[in-house]
């Protein structure tokens, strides 16, 4: 469609979320449908109407969702079926199909705009501001919110040593884990004498349950190209990779057609906008492991060989992707390259905090009413991620914990729900930024299973190139595996805590660095835990199956017979208004009876 004609006011757009979320819920069936009966109904519109699919709007549970814009409406779980009363109810005659709006589970009150929702008033979508709103396959789209407009600034009216100041003043620190900053790394770059140099986008991606740099490349991926053709001009460079995860498939389809319309559009490829600058981009599928995210091992699988890490006395500015100097920085960091670039550095620095400017998207999931993709200013607090936005714990349960930084980030717990979200702020509590992962954690998780969970992640990952790592993180999880088999010892303690110690020193990448700390996050926060398994042989949360038992609480049990609808093993027997029992013999210990009884009566012992 033309752009002009889409910012006319007799023009109205349904945008249908396709994002993987989205679609995996039939979207594609509600974009079609409606597609098909606004072909087949012409003229009784008092607006024409276009329908759009976009990328995802980070609300994947409440999908497939359909925005109608200027009307500023929202519809959530809308199916093929509900097409029909959208158009005439709402394309026709301008009214709102109340069944199809968010209501709020504690209020009961409906929203007419997804604008109003708590999960969206407290959000401020920096590297987010596209996804949701335009075509991802229409570069139009992109270029009427001012797309490869900072690109033509550039080219236009600055040397590259002013675009690489202007992102060091930004204070733009990497989000793709560690949080170097973005300008001196390619100030670092750019100083070498060596040519070419090379620019890479790590789409990796590998943390399970993450998925907001997927959703950048899936929603908007010109803006991660926009990025990086600015990176490379600023660093001198001639060639681009972007390593996708290799699952991504909708990621590498979206990218795919975006390169070949910034080229077609003069973007990229051969003098760029008739500036001299030369630059182009490849795709290159990922390894399908963790580690290959790790920016040696991910320099190593782009050559084409295995995708180990290798220690970094030389950086890869200095000798990076065969040998020669590049630049690698996360999906997210290049997004927001073009909005400092538009809005200049001052602007963009001014949210955030002293040390961690801008914002950060977060892919906010467990045990929290709203899941979803959240990017919010640095500096938000723990408290106002979970319950203002996450909207809080559901099933009356209590907020023990959350883990955020990926597999190898740490726990932390509710008393320090108050902490502000930002690099420094993490690490100081033993946990880390990480790409964005945010696991919420209620009153039924075990934190001894948490960490031999992640723990028996990060041993299937270690690639084995080095011994700390390889040996250490295996004998750590044998040593967690017997705590929740009610087989540990007192000593234990001591051994994770200094097996975890050496790893952090002597491992070689960050997957050993960092490994240990789930486990040391949570011997710091929940002790008392450990020592319940390993003295009382008693799993406080009611998790590992060989300490459990659990038992209906006679003064609290109102007879509702819930426990005993939802137990697969016939366990439970009572009469509806009468006292429940649990036979232990039958219990499975699946945990149905706790999850489900509303009157907190069933109990762990
Ligand atoms: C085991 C491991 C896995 C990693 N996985 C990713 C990843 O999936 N995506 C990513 O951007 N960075 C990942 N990183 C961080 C990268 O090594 C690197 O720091 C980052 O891509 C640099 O970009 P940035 O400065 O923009 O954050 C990983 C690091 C480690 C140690
Ligand atoms: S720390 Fe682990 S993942 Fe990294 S190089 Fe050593 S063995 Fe491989
Ligand atoms: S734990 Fe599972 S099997 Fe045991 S009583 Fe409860 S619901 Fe039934
Ligand atoms: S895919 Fe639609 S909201 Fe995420």
């Amino acid at each position: 469609m033309d752009q002009r004609a889409m910012l006319e006011p007799n023009i109205r757009t349904v945008l249908v979320c396709c994002g993987t979320g989205c679609l995996a819920n039939g979207s594609m069936d509600v974009f079609r449908a409606l597609q098909k009966q606004l072909e087949t109904e012409g003229g009784e519109f008092q607006v024409r109407t276009y329908t759009k699919a976009t990328g995802c709007n980070g609300w994947c549970e409440k999908g497939p969702l359909v925005k109608i814009v200027p009307d500023d409406i929202t519809y959530c779980n809308v199916k093929a079926s509900d097409v029909p009363a959208i158009v005439d109810k709402t394309l026709k005659k301008g009214e709102v199909v109340k069944k199809l709006l968010y209501r709020d589970p504690k209020t009961k009150k409906y929203f007419k705009s997804h604008r109003e929702i708590s999960f969206y008033t407290k959000q401020l979508k920096v590297a987010l501001r596209n996804i949701g709103e335009i075509d991802p396959a229409n570069i139009q789209d992109y270029i009427a919110r001012d797309g490869y407009q900072a690109l033509a600034k550039v080219l236009k009216s600055m040397s590259p040593e002013q675009v690489i100041d202007e992102v060091q003043r930004s204070g733009l620190r990497g989000r793709g884990g560690a949080g170097f900053p973005t300008g001196l790394k390619w100030k670092a770059c750019a100083s070498q004498a060596a040519e070419p140099r090379y620019v890479v986008c790590n789409g990796d991606e590998g943390d399970p349950g993450a998925f907001m740099d997927r959703s950048i490349m899936e929603g908007d991926p010109h803006s991660v190209i926009e990025g990086m053709i600015i990176g490379a001009y600023a660093v001198g460079a001639a060639a681009g990779f972007i390593y996708v995860r290799d699952e991504y498939d909708l990621a590498v389809v979206n990218l795919g057609r975006a390169i070949e319309d910034a080229r077609r559009s003069g973007y990229l490829g051969d003098n760029i906008l008739g500036s001299g600058f030369s630059f182009d981009i490849e795709i290159v599928r990922g390894g399908g492991a963790f580690v290959c995210g790790e920016e040696t091992a991910l320099l190593a699988s782009i050559e084409g060989n295995v995708g180990e890490p290798r220690d970094k006395y030389v950086y890869p500015t200095e000798k990076g992707l065969w040998g020669q100097p590049t630049v690698i920085n996360n999906v997210e960091s290049w997004a927001n390259v073009p909005v400092i670039i538009n809005r200049g550095a001052d602007e963009w620095a001014r949210v955030g905090t002293a040390t961690s400017k801008g914002t950060k998207v977060f892919s906010l999931v467990g045990k929290v009413y709203n899941t979803g993709l959240v990017e919010v200013p640095m500096g938000t607090t723990l408290r106002e991620i979970i319950f203002d936005i996450g909207g809080g714990i559901p099933n009356g349960r209590q907020f023990k914990a959350v883990q955020t930084g990926g597999p190898s980030g740490g726990c932390i717990p509710a008393s320090l729900i108050d902490l502000p979200v930002d690099f420094d702020s993490l690490t100081s509590v033993g946990s880390m930024m990480g790409s964005g992962g945010m696991i919420v954690m209620d009153d039924r998780t075990c934190m001894v299973e948490v960490a031999r969970y992640y723990l028996n992640f990060l041993a299937g990952e270690s690639c084995g190139k080095c011994v700390p790592c390889r040996e250490g993180i295996r004998r750590m999880l044998e040593i967690l595996t017997r705590i929740c088999n009610a087989q540990g010892h007192p000593e234990d303690l001591e051994i994770l805590s200094s097996l975890g110690e050496t790893l952090q020193v002597a491992s070689l990448c960050g997957l050993g660095k960092t490994a240990p700390n789930p486990v040391l996050s949570t011997l710091r926060y929940f002790r008392d835990e450990y020592v319940a398994h390993i003295v009382e042989k008693r799993c406080p949360a009611g998790v590992c199956r060989s300490m459990t038992e659990f038992y209906i609480d006679a003064s609290l049990c109102t007879g509702c017979g819930l426990c005993k609808k939802n137990c697969p093993a016939d366990a439970i027997s009572g009469e509806i208004k009468e006292v429940h029992v649990i036979d232990q013999d039958r219990c499975i210990k699946c945990g149905e009876c706790i999850n489900n009884c509303k009157f907190q009566a069933v109990k762990v012992r």
